[in-house]
């Protein structure tokens, strides 16, 4: 057991009035979890302290040179009052990957896990009831160390914050729209897009803004060097059924997140029997399934949304309508089932569900 402090906050917020109208990331707990690390010394003084500002150096290296990590994961309430988590050990696991790619001290797996559990059990009256909302939880790393020399900071914060959240999309799980980007990327093979850090979202932003301004939702990432072959969706891990196979872009590149739903759908379908596959998978071969029938389904995976069904793709001049539009049946299933294990509804045959006590 670590010795963590904890400061209880004498003024505790209004919960949300009406939890069906839950945004996604608007609204933060009374409470985050704090911890140092200084050069020489470590990891040091972790802690649980009322939610507030924090103050920083204007020579902190995180706002010059973007030194950060961050991690995504959610507490679920169930039906019958527990609390779960959804295999927050590989959240923390990849965090330390994140952590080592931009050179940040790795963290305490299990202290990580420890504070965490601790601060949603303080902050258990704040994960909603209402159908399809949870508390998102939002571990990150910057880099405090006053100095303007590129170099690795000397000093950093690594804390936690929770958000009670609705849907990420506003669409919910009806299919979006995506515009397959073929101008900006967001990473390339030999950058940092197998690490969950800020500057891979930065470098998406203004791809995002111009299809929100051709009305599409999200755009489909190509790789850095052919802008072929397809990467992610968004912010997600992204799924195409062509034929009776179900292929996904393979993590090889090193530019591509490896998502902890990816991993369980993954998982999942193999656990129904279903093929699915590992690859390089061109727009053009995407494309082709389309003109010949064989693509029936194409969706995204993370932790916001956890599937996100794409019903329109647009190439170029080339538009592809999938499914009619409408969710798939292997989608709905996905759903379904992922939900179902994190919410605690139907059995977890896998042990992914951690209970916090
Ligand atoms: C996810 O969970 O899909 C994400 O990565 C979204 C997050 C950046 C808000």
């Amino acid at each position: 057991m670590a010795n963590i402090k904890i400061e209880l906050s004498a003024n505790l917020k209004e919960k949300p009035a009406d939890e069906s109208k839950l945004s996604f990331g608007d609204l933060f707990t009374d409470h985050m979890f704090i911890m140092n690390y200084t050069e020489g010394q470590g990891w040091h003084d972790p802690r649980i302290v009322p939610y507030g500002p924090i103050s920083l150096d204007p020579a902190a290296m995180i706002l010059h040179y973007g030194q950060e990590v961050f991690e995504g994961m959610k507490a679920y309430r169930a039906e019958d009052g527990r609390v779960l988590l959804f295999r927050p050990q590989e959240n923390f696991k990849r965090l330390n990957r994140s952590n080592d790619r931009v050179c940040i001290p790795q963290v305490d797996e299990a202290l990580a896990l420890e504070a965490l559990e601790e601060l949603v059990r303080i902050e258990k009256d704040w994960i909603p009831h209402a159908k399809d909302t949870s508390l998102y939880i939002r571990p990150f790393v910057i880099a405090t160390g006053p100095h303007l020399g590129v170099r690795p900071a000397s000093e950093y914060l690594f804390m936690i914050i929770l958000s009670p959240v609705g849907p990420y999309y506003p669409e919910g799980l009806d299919p979006v729209k995506i515009y397959v980007e073929t101008n900006y990327v967001r990473t390339v093979k030999g950058g940092t897009g197998m690490a969950k850090t800020g500057g891979n979202y930065a470098a998406s932003l203004k791809a995002q803004a111009e299809a929100k301004e051709k009305q599409y939702t999200q755009v489909l990432w190509l790789d850095g060097v052919e802008r072929r072959y397809i990467e992610e969706v968004g912010t997600m891990n992204v799924f195409f059924q062509i034929g009776d196979e179900i292929v996904t872009p393979s993590l090889d590149t090193g530019s591509i997140l490896p998502g902890i739903t990816r991993m369980s759908t993954i998982e999942m379908l193999r656990s129904w029997g279903l093929p699915v596959v590992e690859r390089r998978l061109s727009i053009d071969e995407v494309a082709e399934a389309y003109d010949n029938g064989t693509l029936k389904e194409v969706f995204g995976t993370g932790t916001a949304a956890v599937i996100s069904p794409v019903g329109h793709l647009k190439w170029g001049e080339k538009i592809m309508n999938i499914n009619d539009g409408k969710i798939g049946a292997l989608s709905q299933k996905l759903y379904d089932t992922l939900t179902g294990i994190q919410w605690g509804k139907i059995e977890d045959p896998f042990g992914w569900v951690v209970e916090v006590k």
